[in-house]
């Protein structure tokens, strides 16, 4: 089995070339645009000052003396590019016998492969139901999870669970007002929220009720009986609630933890700093980090004058139980983007304690929904469970309408894969940065960039193997597939290794989907252009290898986004 990378190319060059490592000649190798027919291009411009000669020159000397390992099928002087041609049947073979390994090639020269990674998302508040951005958060979340798992790293997924504090207060308060005692007739963590709403609508008239909850917070605090009982009674519908929706995102912690079991562990930390002289108290008695010449970040405050933590100070303490739970070496957190500078201050003040972990924030911009912006101004917040329930139903209509034999049963599954993977799909597609607004209709769509349009793509691959009639066979005229769309799905597939390691190393999902949105492109143009089933055999048999390879690798790109096939559509 031979590894075929920009990095193999740059093994080949660094015999001929001595003034570059093979790191660096591996980053000048370029992947050419889809309508050169080669897989890999290499530049000379850098070797000239080197070799006192043009570029043009240079190419077409490296071009005579290459001998070229079994693998390349040929090399090409073009102007001031060497063009490197992959062999067909390496790519094809690796597939046929990597399957399902086929993008984790490089795992076993790829030094950290056994390490060990903390991801903590999505880390909910108790007082209301998971909201919009919370889907797009446990996407993200899990996807990357999925990613560093099939690369061989230990992944542990965490969440915390801020389930203590002021907000959580509001929505108690109004239940012990309004509630009645009634116990949930909706989904548990929608009801809780409902009384979120709910004071937010009384304070309007009731502006006490900010003194009320915060009596109450006291009472909380001093671990009053009754207090504590109804908290626990509220949170525990909302953990049933989540529970649902985490079910229903294939969602699994290895561990959960609580800011009630936190929040006031972070302070001895804190006061050791004080000690040892890393933070500072001001004149009304707070205790704060300077972090300007160091960090180049405006002070934080730790611990407020009246002696109570804040937000940060147990984030410092679960960044040492996580060390010590799991003994990682990278923790992830999965937080929006309103909290880069939370994780800025975080993390350098971790570093001034002396925790020298390697911390990383993946931050994510906000999404809405096209009546989105509207909506919220109504106070009327996007849930995660409306928005899955929405694409279903559309995912629903459509099934119904393009299937109507189908039995009941077999509709209604349908539809749960294909509006999860619009859903999930859509979402994805986006690079995390970016904030974007989500058309559940569009995502529906089984055209366009749109998770429905790739499941397609690998359903019809199935019917038309099985239409085939045949097993695929490896054993196949290599020399056959000449078309110019089969070249171009060769070339593909034979970058999808290096695409899966570029997501590992930047954490960037959306290369994914939009690899597999260009995979299934070009697999539509070429099954527009050529046919499968024919009267030539031979032909036939090296197309279906072709499709089957195709299938294969979509099948590892979506495993990794969390979305299931469809066997027909
Ligand atoms: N619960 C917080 C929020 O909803 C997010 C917590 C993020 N995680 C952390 N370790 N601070 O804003």
């Amino acid at each position: 089995m031979k590894i075929i990378d920009k990095k193999f190319i740059a093994v080949i060059l660094s015999e001929y070339i001595s003034y570059f490592s093979i790191e660096e000649l591996e980053s000048f190798v370029e992947i050419p645009p889809d309508e050169f027919s080669y897989t890999y291009a290499f530049p000379c411009f850098r070797l000239a000052k080197f070799e006192k000669k043009s570029p043009l020159l240079i190419a077409e000397d490296l071009k005579n003396k290459i001998k070229l390992p079994e693998s390349i099928e040929s090399v090409e002087a073009e102007g001031p590019y060497l063009n490197f041609m992959v062999k067909s049947q390496i790519i094809l073979n690796n597939i046929t016998l990597l399957q399902e390994d086929y993008g984790r090639m490089r795992e076993k020269d790829n030094p950290v492969s056994k390490s060990t990674v903390v991801i903590e998302y999505p880390s909910p508040n108790t007082n209301k139901p998971l909201h919009f951005g919370h889907i797009r958060n446990m996407l993200l979340g899990k996807s990357l999870s999925n990613l560093l798992i099939y690369k061989g790293y230990r992944v542990f997924q965490v969440n915390l669970n801020n389930d203590r504090g002021i907000h959580i207060c509001k929505s108690m308060i109004a239940y012990k007002k309004w509630g009645q005692n009634e116990e949930p007739n909706i989904k548990s963590d929608h009801f809780v929220g409902n009384y979120y709403v709910k004071y937010n609508k009384m304070l309007e008239k009731n502006p006490q009720l900010e003194n009320e909850t915060r009596e109450l917070l006291r009472l909380w605090e001093d671990g009053e009986v009754e207090t504590r009982e109804l908290w626990k009674k509220m949170n525990k519908w909302a953990f049933d609630g989540f529970k649902i929706t985490y079910d229903k995102l294939g969602i699994v912690f290895d561990k959960e933890y609580f800011e009630s079991n936190l929040y006031l562990k972070g302070k001895e930390i804190i006061n050791e700093g004080l000690n040892k002289g890393l933070f500072e108290t001001t004149e009304d008695g707070a205790i704060f980090a300077r972090l300007k010449e160091k960090y180049n970040l405006e002070d934080k405050v730790l611990i407020r004058s009246d002696g109570t933590s804040i937000y940060i100070t147990q984030d410092i303490y679960l960044a040492y139980i996580k060390k010590k739970d799991f003994d990682y070496d990278k923790s992830i957190y999965v937080v929006g983007d309103p909290q880069i500078q939370h994780f800025k201050w975080l993390f350098a003040i971790l570093d001034l304690l002396g925790f020298k972990e390697d911390n990383f924030h993946l931050s994510y911009g906000m999404v809405d929904l096209p009546e989105g912006r509207m909506k919220s101004r109504e106070g009327i917040v996007v849930d995660a469970d409306d928005i899955i329930s929405k694409v279903e139903k559309l995912a629903l209509e459509e099934v119904i309408k393009r299937y109507p034999n189908l039995s009941e049963e077999k509709k209604k599954y349908r539809a749960e894969v294909i509006g999860m993977a619009a859903l999930k799909f859509y979402i994805l597609k986006f690079s995390a940065i970016k904030g974007f607004t989500f058309n559940p209709k569009e995502s529906i769509s089984f055209e366009g960039e749109t998770g429905p349009y790739i499941l397609y793509c690998f359903a019809r691959i199935n019917s038309i193997i099985s239409k085939s009639g045949r097993d695929v066979d490896i054993s196949i005229k290599w020399e056959l597939l000449t078309h110019q769309t089969e070249l171009l799905l060769l070339k593909q597939l034979t970058y999808f290794p290096e695409i899966i390691n570029s997501a590992e190393n930047s954490y960037n999902i959306h290369i994914i989907p939009q690899y597999l949105l260009s995979l299934c492109q070009s697999f539509n143009s070429f099954y527009s252009s050529c046919q499968v089933i024919s009267e030539n055999k031979e032909l036939e048999k090296a197309r279906l290898l072709l499709i089957k390879s195709v299938q294969v690798v979509i099948k590892i790109g979506l495993d990794i986004l969390g979305i299931e096939t469809l066997e027909q559509m």
